[in-house]
């Protein structure tokens, strides 16, 4: 008998959903071998490089040995400077109050952690970047979705969050702004919803690693209107750092303690060589060209939202920020799964259908990140066109 076919894996493992993109990266590495021109707008991560001076921060760090664990909140020079980046905005956080984590995704987990005993729910919007419900499912919490709608961006409402929870739902999670669809919470919105998780005494975690990416001014930091949540950073895309590993969690004075004490338990701490090198994240040369590249990312929005509209894809929301456009194909498709996979292998151009964000939504809708420079962008509108010509 083979006693490794005994053993059962977590039930939470096998209940994870594909991810329906991965056929269109199948299908793309297969044409890309071929030499085939792949247009890459699948995936959740700009075409940017990694700020030099920071890269050779890095290499300095090395140099100097600095290959050990650190404190295990991270190094108080980077909580220094991210405390004075918050203040720059006008949002005064004590940097004993910056966990640093490995990445948004450290920062998600040590959140929920934190917060959710086995069987509590948690709100989270539908349509929702896929990741979320596994950070809930790991610490044994459940998923109550909110059906959000494109009238309200996809984000959910205080109306609605009145309407919906209950007394199991311990804690709320929002994206501010969201991937898949680039949408942040309006100000009002965002002020009653933080006053109504205070209120009630529940918690909430703001996913804000877009919220440097916004073009749209006034969408203020949920931190602007309190400070009894907790708030999630990354250097991942704002500093194109994806492959870095290295993000924080604001967290509020009730929980910091505990979340202190669990972090070091679970992670000891972030990569000492990332944390030495993105201190100089912060000096004005670095943030300069990340402000030139958030410009750049509008220019890009502007031009794909357009000629995707011009093409007959439904853009409701036209997204505040982030590098992503959600959009629903309807007039030329009612199952955009299958869109895509034939896009890919007539045009080369990869999309990522909307499935992968909504179960609940019509499958026609998608995801179109725009982390390629506008030459590409006007190539794959190209593409898609006549492709879409030589189908009727
Ligand atoms: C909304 C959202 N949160 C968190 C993450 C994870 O980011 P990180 O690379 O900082 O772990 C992503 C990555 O795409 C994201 O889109």
């Amino acid at each position: 008998m083979n006693g490794n076919n005994q053993r059962k894996l977590a039930q939470r493992v096998q209940e994870i959903p594909p991810f329906h993109v991965m056929e269109v990266v199948r299908v793309a590495q297969i044409l890309a071998a071929r030499g085939v021109d792949i247009i890459h707008l699948e995936v959740g991560e700009p075409d940017f490089s990694s700020p030099e001076l920071v890269v050779s921060a890095a290499k300095d760090a090395l140099d100097r040995g600095q290959t050990r664990y650190t404190d295990a909140r991270g190094t108080a020079p980077l909580r220094q400077a991210i405390a004075d980046w918050y203040a720059k905005t006008g949002i005064y956080v004590p940097p004993e109050r910056i966990q640093l984590t490995q990445g948004a995704s450290g920062a998600l987990l040590l959140a929920l952690a934190v917060t959710t005993n086995p069987g509590d729910q948690v709100l989270l919007a539908d349509p929702s970047y896929p990741c979320n419900p596994r950070f809930i499912e790991a610490v044994g919490g459940r998923v109550h979705w909110l059906e959000t709608e494109f009238d309200t961006g996809f984000q959910p409402t205080l109306a609605h969050l009145a309407r919906e929870a209950g007394p199991s739902d311990t804690n709320l999670m929002l994206a501010h702004p969201a991937n898949p669809t680039g949408m942040a919470v309006p100000p009002d919105a965002l002020r009653s919803i933080v006053d109504w998780c205070n209120s009630s005494g529940r918690h909430l975690v703001v996913d804000e690693i877009y919220h440097s990416l916004m073009f749209k001014l006034g969408q203020n930091s949920s931190l602007t209107y309190g400070d009894q949540h907790f708030v999630v950073g990354s250097f991942s895309k704002y500093f194109n750092m994806t492959g870095w590993r290295l993000g924080w969690l604001v967290v509020p004075e009730y929980a910091l303690a505990a979340t202190q004490k669990l972090a070091q338990h679970l992670f000891i701490c972030p990569s000492s060589i990332a944390q030495s090198a993105a201190v100089a994240c912060f000096d004005s040369s670095v943030l300069e060209e990340a402000e030139t590249r958030r410009s750049e990312l509008k220019v890009r929005r502007d031009m794909l939202v357009s000629g995707l509209q011009r093409l007959g894809f439904k853009v409701a929301c036209v997204p505040d920020g982030a590098f992503y456009v959600f959009a629903d194909a309807v007039a030329l498709t009612d199952d955009a799964q299958a869109f895509c996979i034939d896009l890919i292998k007539k045009t080369g151009v990869a999309l990522t259908p909307g499935i992968d964000f909504s179960s609940r939504l019509p499958a026609s809708w998608l995801r179109i990140a725009y982390t390629q420079p506008v030459t590409r962008l006007e190539e794959a509108l190209l593409r898609i066109e006549r492709y879409l010509n030589d189908r009727v």
